[in-house]
């Protein structure tokens, strides 16, 4: 890739950032140097503490341990609202705008306390107890914030399961955590077409019979199948409850979460997150990265259902004590001009985004953002996959009128909070690039022998050292969580991207080098698709690839061999699609399907993915050595039938 020029931060920006560049030094230093002491203050300084710890941490990457501020005792909710009564009681929390240009609300923080205390206190009627799993299956709408903050209330773990996952996903979730309750609404609303929540509940708990309780909030009012025995309405079960409820306090390591997610082979994995070193890392993120201000109203456009709406719609912006805008709709919706007519609307300051959104946007044209005023606007922000150059010019000078910093944040959901960003007020940016390391955390590139490169190089990203929002187990499967993130590389955590550092220390992330696909910012595993197309009783033999797409970033080839006897066709293309859907969701339908009369396989019979993504990418004179196939010849026909040209 040809070197990008840098962009200076606009000079109006550095005066009044909170992190400059010798702020980031020497923090930077003094957090990679002295860990104890560093954490020891952040922790202090961000969170409150019902009792206060005496250890920072441990570690123990080879064993894949690690544990924060362990003897330290706290609440998420007392931190993210109690806390801010006193001072700001009226200020909005919660800023909602409905899928309807004509629906919003406004949530203080006093309300969201009483809000929060009522669907705790519900839940604790309801039998719930400190450690219990409860399933949020949730439109973007105010409640999903409530139910995840009243869940950390009494000390009961979330798992929220993304409202455009299929019945069958939620089932294999709901069972996989053992959630006895699930909380959700009748119906989703998005870009004008309803979701039909409530009825996908239904059929995914046709298979989990221990799921006694169905809390379900009324947000269109469609008739919907109701269990006497098991469905209760949110609205008029809250009413009867008290508006206080006492925070159980909890130690820093018990769980707050379970998020779902996928990974090379197997079922998506319950990544686990715990309570204090999550929330101190995610508010100081968020703070810091977004350089955030009081008063200020901070839009981030993800879903609740993934790990970023978790950290930078819920907790990192609610424990600062900002206004966190919750927007139900999508981009496009009543049209192109959507995000920028709520950006005026709301006045908000911090937007963040994902590259898709951009890239579909900068495809819709510029007079969309033009008409809009944005002046509101301080700071953009991009997260979830590599963003080319393009877009990110794009972003800057037609968004962002070339005042904005764009803070390009890499992180995962098993981190938990950002990793490797730009501070704003701290560093150049240079387009497509995630800049430098947040404090505290030490990237690595590995070369093939697993040996750390020096310098300017590429190779596997790890990290070196533990830190605050690490992710602390895959639920009921702790040896799963080694052999994924802490075998690889032994002492390091494996983050299953590829990297390249260049001679200002800055990271270009290259994507995944594993079997996880990035479609839309979405995560999916080749593996979960493949089981899918296989399901078919025409299907013998799937594999599936990603190829570059020009809005999705990543698009999904599939090479399906069929049973002999059947025959390819329209038909069956599109029922495979469907069966794609219906087993995982939406945005895991096919964009290729090749029909592939065989697969290339060694000789010990192990699909050779490299050969097919080569294909799917039509990078046909790097196939790289086909002599150690059993059947060499399968590649020259893949190749004559290939659908990417
Ligand atoms: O490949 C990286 C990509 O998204 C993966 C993590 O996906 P998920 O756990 O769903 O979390 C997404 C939101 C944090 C990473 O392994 N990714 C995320 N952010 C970036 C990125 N790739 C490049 N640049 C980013 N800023």
């Amino acid at each position: 890739m040809s070197e990008v020029h840098t962009r200076p931060i606009p000079a109006a920006f550095i005066e009044n950032a909170l992190i400059g560049a010798d702020d980031y030094e020497r923090m930077y230093r003094q957090s990679v140097e002295n860990p104890e002491a560093f954490w020891a203050q952040q922790a202090k300084d961000f969170l409150h503490w019902d009792q206060p710890f005496t250890r920072v941490f441990h570690e123990d990457l080879s064993r894949g341990d690690t544990a924060w501020f362990a003897d330290g005792a706290l609440n998420v909710t007392v931190n993210c609202i109690d806390r801010h009564l006193a001072n700001r009681a009226d200020q909005t929390a919660i800023l909602w705008e409905g899928d309807d240009p004509a629906d919003n609300q406004a949530i203080s923080y006093r309300t969201l306390y009483e809000k929060v205390c009522r669907l705790a206190n519900l839940l604790k009627a309801q039998g719930v107890k400190k450690g219990d799993r409860v399933c949020i299956y949730m439109p973007m709408i105010p409640e999903a914030a409530y139910a995840m903050l009243a869940c950390a209330r009494i000390g009961a773990v979330h798992s929220v399961v993304f409202g455009g996952f299929s019945p069958a996903s939620l089932k294999d979730r709901i069972l996989d955590a053992d959630c006895r309750l699930v909380i959700t609404a009748d119906e989703g609303v998005r870009g004008g077409k309803h979701i039909p929540l409530k009825a996908n509940v239904d059929r995914a708990l046709t298979d989990c019979p221990e799921v006694r309780r169905v809390i379900v909030v009324k947000r269109t009012g469609v008739p919907v199948d109701w269990d006497s025995k098991r469905d209760i309405w949110y609205a008029e079960s809250v009413a009867g409850m008290d508006s206080e409820c006492a925070p159980e306090i909890v130690h820093a390591e018990d769980p707050l979460f379970i998020l779902y997610t996928s990974g090379s082979t197997g079922k998506p994995k319950g990544v686990m997150h715990t309570t204090a070193g999550y929330l101190l890392m995610a508010t100081m993120t968020f703070k810091y990265v977004f350089d955030y201000k009081e008063g200020e109203v901070f839009w981030c456009t993800a879903d609740v259902g993934w790990i970023t709406g978790h950290s930078y719609i819920v907790y990192g912006p609610l424990c600062a004590g900002a206004s966190t805008l919750m927007f139900e709709g999508v981009p496009t919706y009543p049209d192109a001009s959507r995000f920028w007519q709520v950006v005026d609307k709301h006045k908000v300051n911090a937007f963040y985004t994902a590259p898709t959104a951009i890239r579909a946007l900068m495809g819709a044209g510029d007079d969309f953002v033009t008409k809009t005023d944005r002046s509101s606007l301080r700071l953009l922000g991009t997260v979830g996959e590599p963003i080319n150059p393009e877009a990110w010019e794009w972003y800057y000078t037609v968004v962002g009128d070339a005042r904005c910093p764009i803070v390009d944040t890499w992180w995962q959901t098993e981190t938990g909070a950002h990793m490797i960003s730009p501070l704003p007020g701290a560093m150049a940016l240079k387009p497509g690039s995630a800049a430098r390391p947040f404090f505290g955390v030490q990237p690595a590139l590995l070369d093939g022998d697993g040996k750390e490169i020096e310098g300017q190089g590429e190779g596997s990203l790890v990290i070196k050292r533990s830190w605050p929002s690490m992710i602390r187990g895959i639920y009921g499967d702790r040896q799963r969580m080694i052999d994924t993130y802490f075998s690889t590389y032994p002492g390091y955590y494996f983050t299953g991207d590829g990297a390249r550092r260049d001679g200002d220390g800055y990271y270009w992330i290259t994507g995944r080098i594993d079997d996880v696909l990035n479609v839309s910012g979405h995560r999916l595993g080749t593996a979960e698709v493949e089981s899918a197309l296989v399901l078919h009783e025409d299907t013998a033999e799937a594999a599936v690839v990603g190829y570059p797409h020009p809005v999705k970033g990543q698009g999904i080839y599939a090479f399906v061999t069929l049973k002999s006897g059947h025959a390819p066709s329209e038909a069956l293309r599109r029922a495979l699609i469907d069966l794609c859907a219906t087993e995982i969701g939406p945005i895991a339908k096919p964009d290729i399907i090749q029909w592939a009369p065989g697969l290339p396989k060694t000789r010990s019979g192990k699909i050779m993915r490299r050969i097919l993504r080569k294909i799917a990418c039509n990078a046909l004179d790097s196939l790289g050595d086909t002599s150690t196939l059993a059947d060499p010849s399968v590649v020259d026909e893949l190749i004559a039938h290939r659908e990417n040209r």
